[in-house]
């Protein structure tokens, strides 16, 4: 059996949603001290639906293919709906991901953990 599934090396090759999201309200960013990648998340949040995202990493090939599944994950869903996103629904939309990787797909849920925790700040700075 491969070691990847083909989505993720889909995923790893034509990453979705890449870049840097210039109007961005919400931001955040991560990174796993082990293995040193980094991943930075942006979301356009209006009316608590996150309208666009964008991501950068800098790390492995499944830690890329996870950050591109998860914006595609949560482009047009509300915020609500994101928060929940968990990296076992990211593994499993990959079609799984080796024992040895699955702290790839934590990274893009911390990203957008990350970056939903900035929105609220941002926010309540507001208010
Ligand atoms: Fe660390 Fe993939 S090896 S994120």
């Amino acid at each position: 059996m491969a070691l990847y599934s083909e989505k993720v090396m889909d995923h790893f090759r034509n990453p979705r949603n890449v870049g840097v999201l210039e109007d961005a309200n919400a931001i955040g960013e991560v990174g796993n001290a082990r293995c040193g990648d980094i991943m930075k998340m942006y979301l356009k949040i209006e009316n608590d639906v996150i309208q666009d995202v964008k991501f950068e990493t800098f790390g492995c090939g499944s830690a890329i293919a996870s950050s591109s599944m998860a914006t595609e994950m949560i482009k047009g869903k509300p915020v609500s709906e994101a928060a929940g996103l968990t990296n076992q629904a990211v593994t499993e939309a990959l079609d799984g991901l080796p024992a040895h990787k699955l702290h790839c797909s934590v990274l893009a849920e911390e990203a957008i953990q990350a970056a939903l925790k900035d929105y609220r700040r941002r926010q309540e700075e507001k208010n």
